[in-house]
């Protein structure tokens, strides 16, 4: 029987309060601000869909966290526990924080790539594009068709096109492309999923030409749901272990921890080449901070330590999917176009493109 009612699985235990509005304000506070979300006072906004980044409640655990956070310029306890609970998902060397994924993005592309380069991508975030094509390297969209087509419904629209992939490879010399990335989600498709059979064949044709493979991993646990749900052969495996093999596939990642680092603000770089992640923490210094703080409070990377591990939780991710999929599914009802509606997951995409601004 579907399921009718949506129950959190969690208590609220602690709650903000919102003005109410009327439709008559609301459509004046609009004009005033030139139809751009990003003009409008927080204060007039009574349901705010403008982002899901960093909006989110913390945990009692988090909170919990937050009080032990360690505040030692070096060697902080936080960093570890943040670099620990990080790796036991990821697995990779080098945890590298920093205070948001875009900063994490900038050095990453700060080093590893120069003009001329090509990074593909299945779709770039727009702070990732912006960052490719800062060091003047091109930036590449390679998803599959049917995710360039919002109304079809297809399991895994943010799947990277391998032929597309391969094809570029052979045309441009695997000499200019210095990474491939894929976005799980795939955020600027409407928040579509990857399968694990499709990070295989990319990490398997990455490999065949010696090209690392990152992840922008900002939505890895939902991802990992989807794939849990609808790819064969993992509805008995618990999203954890989905997210450790797919990090397995690839070389590093960028994170927004504001994602699902389920914090405020955050995010961390990880990498396995030991000279690169000595290049970055380079870097690092000289706009974040140092290596085991990167821009962040001990309180930070304690919340975030937590945060990651709580959004792998299956109770909460069927009750995330389900509830955004029960907005969608009005959404579409009321006769709006939003991306593939039934069980999907795109609202926050959607808010952006029903009312057009830049972030
Ligand atoms: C897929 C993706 N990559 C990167 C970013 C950038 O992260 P941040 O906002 O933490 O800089 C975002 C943020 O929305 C994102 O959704």
């Amino acid at each position: 029987m579907p399921v009718k009612t949506i129950i959190e699985p969690f208590r609220i235990k602690s709650v903000e309060p919102i003005r109410w509005t009327t439709r008559e304000q609301r459509e004046k506070l609009l004009k005033a601000a030139h139809y751009n979300l990003f003009l409008l006072q927080a204060d007039d906004v009574l349901i705010d869909l403008l982002t899901d980044s960093g909006t989110g409640a913390m945990s009692t655990h988090q909170w919990a966290a937050v009080m032990e956070g360690d505040e030692s310029y070096a060697g902080s306890r936080s960093f570890e526990r943040f670099r620990s609970s990080i790796q036991d998902i990821v697995g990779y060397k080098h945890v590298i924080p920093t205070h948001q994924g875009r900063a994490a993005e900038r050095i990453l592309f700060g080093v590893a790539c120069k003009k001329g380069d090509i990074v593909p991508n299945n779709t770039h975030f727009d702070t990732t594009r912006a960052n490719v094509e800062f060091v003047g390297a091109e930036a590449v969209d390679l998803v599959i068709p049917e995710g360039r087509q919002p109304s079809l419904n297809h399991p895994f629209k943010g799947n990277m096109d391998v032929a597309a992939l391969e094809a570029l490879v052979q045309r441009v010399g695997r000499e200019r492309i210095p990474l491939v990335m894929l976005t799980v989600t795939n955020n600027s498709g409407g928040g579509q999923p990857v399968s694990m059979e499709n990070v295989r064949q990319t990490s398997a044709l990455c490999k065949s030409y010696g090209i690392p493979l990152y992840f922008d991993a900002c939505r890895f646990a939902e991802n990992s749901w989807f794939i849990k749900l609808r790819e064969k052969g993992y509805s008995d495996k618990t999203p954890k272990e989905i997210a450790q093999e797919m990090f397995k596939y690839g070389d590093g990642c960028t994170m927004s921890a504001k994602k699902d680092g389920m914090a405020n603000i955050g995010g961390f770089l990880c990498t396995s080449d030991d000279l690169l992640a000595q290049q970055e923490k380079d870097l690092l210094i000289l706009t974040e901070g140092y290596p085991t703080y990167g821009g962040l409070a001990g309180r930070d990377l304690a919340a975030i330590a937590v945060g990651i591990q709580e959004a792998l939780e299956e109770d909460y991710l069927r009750y995330r999917i389900a509830s955004t999929a029960y907005l969608g599914d009005h959404i579409a009802e009321a006769g709006v176009p939003i991306v593939q509606p039934p069980g999907g997951h795109a609202i926050y995409l959607d808010a952006r493109l029903f009312l057009p601004h830049i972030s």
